[in-house]
């Protein structure tokens, strides 16, 4: 079971002097119950890739495929996507009521405990917040909310495009929970500048260049030949910078780390290795 893109092609504007080929023959898969992290400099089309894996932006050529099937347009629930700053699209009067929203627009039976449960798992007691405005909310909150209005049309396919840009370390954490616990159920991608927090939980990472994908493989493979990678402009994480440098200084590391402790132990381990 997965969300695929095969050989995607996204050109904006074409045949005007504005023409931009945003995506240029990408293949992947979302699979249910992993974490795809998708990485890239600015530019290099990874909101256009989310976008197209929700069916919200048509392919010039190529096609996606929800678990087997021609991607629906608009995809409706099956693919959930929270853009960039997702906070400032909450509209409705209480924070309950905007993430029943979209629920209650599928017509899914009792809009109400979908957006009760999906503030709960976000981490947001639906006591204490479902009842204010979504405008009194903190921006870690409110971005909460947001994610909570995409969990309550219960997705089989989560996208998140930069969730944890300007967040604190706390609002951090939060949307590391939701993505390790709806992980279990969905396919998940995130698009993000700064993978580090994400290592853990990623089953993939892919890095884009230039509307191609550079790089795609296991956070163990990115360490044991990172060149694809390191040629999309991108620098690696820096605990996997460490493990490549003692890897490329002779050192035989077990198996790659993700986590400062998993790590010391591994570059013990291979100590005299070198
Ligand atoms: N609506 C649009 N109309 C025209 N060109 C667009 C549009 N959206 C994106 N582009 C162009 O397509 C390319 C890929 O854009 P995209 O937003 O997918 O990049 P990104 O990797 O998400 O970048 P960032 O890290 O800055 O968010 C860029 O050259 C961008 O200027
Ligand atoms: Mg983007």
């Amino acid at each position: 079971m997965a969300l695929t893109a095969r050989d995607l092609v996204v050109t904006y504007n074409r045949g005007t002097v504005a023409e931009q080929r945003a995506l240029d023959g990408v293949t992947l898969q979302v699979e249910r119950g992993s974490v795809l992290v998708v990485v890239g400099v600015t530019g290099s089309g990874k909101s256009t890739l989310l976008k197209a894996l929700a069916g919200i932006v048509p392919p010039e050529a190529g096609d996606v495929a929800i678990d087997g099937s021609p991607l629906p347009r608009p995809a409706a629930s099956a693919v959930g996507m929270v853009f960039q700053n997702p906070e400032r699209q909450l509209f409705g009067e209480t924070v309950l009521a905007d993430v029943a929203f979209g629920p209650r627009m599928l017509g899914a039976p009792d809009p109400q405990s979908r957006a009760m449960s999906a503030l709960e798992r976000v981490g947001l007691d639906p006591e204490e917040f479902g009842a204010r405005s979504p405008f009194s909310l903190s921006g870690g909150e409110a971005r909460r909310a947001a994610i909570a209005g995409i969990l309550a049309l219960e997705p089989a396919y989560l996208l998140l495009d930069e969730p944890t840009v300007g967040l604190d370390s706390s609002g951090r954490r939060a949307v590391l929970d939701v993505v390790e616990r709806e992980k279990r159920d969905r396919g998940i991608a995130i698009v993000t500048h700064h993978p580090d927090p994400f290592l853990p939980l990623a089953d993939r990472i892919c890095a884009l260049k230039e509307g191609r994908v550079a790089f795609i493989g296991t956070v163990e493979g990115l360490v044991r030949d990172p060149g694809p990678y390191l040629a999309a402009g991108l620098r690696l994480p820096e605990l996997l910078e460490l493990q490549a440098a003692a890897i490329g200084r002779g050192a035989r590391l077990e198996r790659v780390g993700t986590e400062p402790s998993e790590v010391a132990r591994a570059l013990l381990a291979a100590r005299g290795t070198s």
